[in-house]
């Protein structure tokens, strides 16, 4: 059974830019199963945040989001009111989040922080919960947690504060983690301890993890299921390999292709580098293409490509999905 069911999650925003608010997300359909890591890439304003926000419950006031479907372990998340979703968050559902900042208040100390979020969450004396604020602490790479313990966030290098928002994000094991580029900022020996940390949390505890990254190679070593995210919608998604080695949208070929040296139906040959640039930008949510979003970057682009919105093709058995009427069809790219 899934842990995370979404069908056509739709967010919009109130803007003072149109009567009508701005479409951004739109019909995101995906699950997770319980003990599953789902990979999420995209270029920069492709929605993957806010995706993740509004299954947190804390975007902006100026959003509207609505879903068929929206379920963690069968509950409606978007029916829940703010003293409901104080009890899922931490418990049920944690986010890593891009800035460190937008988790810790800057004002209370590192301690204050987790222990409170650790007793209230696992039920702990105020001793056990320091003892394991430490442990944690230590697992995230932090030297001397002890000492670190008494600090206040703004005392902390962006690394370091990183590394505590991670070590309370897992405090209170929960059942879906969701990091949203859990890595940045932080130097590549202490990347790789962080993502091995995760895949570690993952496996013992059967955590869902949605990893939201600018890297390849991060997906392709840690993650089963890929979903790659264009201008607010999926236009590809299916078994991590699968789509590494036989990319069928044009977007997800050309992030694989224009990678410097890339081998891509050798993974472990695959260079650790953020996405590369592809020509061209992802289009504003207010300034939208006619049919398909990618169409004015595409190089197989035709004219039937930019009548009308293109649907998600679904090819079973393994469940890959892509949005494009001229799919590629060989997809090995050497
Ligand atoms: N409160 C808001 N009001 C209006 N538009 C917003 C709001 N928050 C986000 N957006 C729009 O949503 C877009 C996508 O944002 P999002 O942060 O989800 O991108 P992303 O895929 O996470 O990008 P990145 O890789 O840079 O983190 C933004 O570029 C912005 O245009
Ligand atoms: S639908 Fe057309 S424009 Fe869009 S990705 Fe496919 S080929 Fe390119
Ligand atoms: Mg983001």
């Amino acid at each position: 059974m899934s842990l995370l069911e979404v069908k056509n999650l739709n967010i919009h925003f109130k803007s003072d830019r149109s009567k009508e608010p701005i479409h951004a997300v739109r019909d995101l359909s995906f699950s997770l199963k319980q003990g599953e890591m789902l990979g999420v890439v995209g270029e920069s304003g492709s929605g993957k945040s806010i995706t993740n926000l509004a299954l947190m419950g804390i975007l902006a006031d100026s959003a509207i989001v609505k879903a068929d479907v929206a379920k963690l372990n069968g509950v409606d998340l978007l029916s829940l009111k703010e003293k409901e979703w104080q009890k899922i968050r931490g418990q049920e559902i944690s986010m890593i989040f891009q800035d460190p900042m937008t988790a810790l208040n800057p004002f209370l100390s590192v301690q204050f922080q987790m222990v409170e979020t650790i007793q209230t969450h696992l039920g702990l004396s105020k001793k056990d919960a320091i003892d394991k604020a430490v442990e944690l602490l230590g697992l995230v790479g932090i030297p001397s947690p002890k000492d670190r313990l008494k600090a206040y966030p703004f005392e902390l290098s962006g690394g370091m504060a990183q590394r505590v928002m991670i070590a309370m994000a897992i405090s209170t094991n929960p059942k879906l983690l969701i990091a949203d580029e859990p890595t940045t900022a932080l130097d590549v020996t202490i990347q790789k301890q962080i993502l091995n940390l995760i895949k570690m949390l993952q496996e013992k505890n059967n955590m869902s993890v949605i990893l939201v990254t600018h890297d390849l190679g991060v997906v392709s070593e840690y993650s089963e299921r890929l979903q790659v995210m264009y201008a607010g919608e999926i236009v590809e998604s299916g078994k991590t390999t699968d789509l590494i080695t036989h990319p069928r949208h044009p977007y997800t070929h050309a992030l694989l292709a224009s990678r410097p040296g890339a081998l891509v139906d050798n993974l472990k040959r695959m260079p650790k580098t953020p996405l590369p640039s592809i020509s061209g930008i992802v289009p504003a949510f207010h300034q939208r293409p006619i049919g398909c979003q990618f169409n004015p970057r595409c190089e197989f682009v035709t004219p039937e490509c930019q009548r009308s919105p293109i649907a998600i093709e679904v090819m079973e058995p393994k469940h890959r999905e892509f949005r494009c009427i001229h799919p590629i069809q060989s997809g090995v790219i050497s």
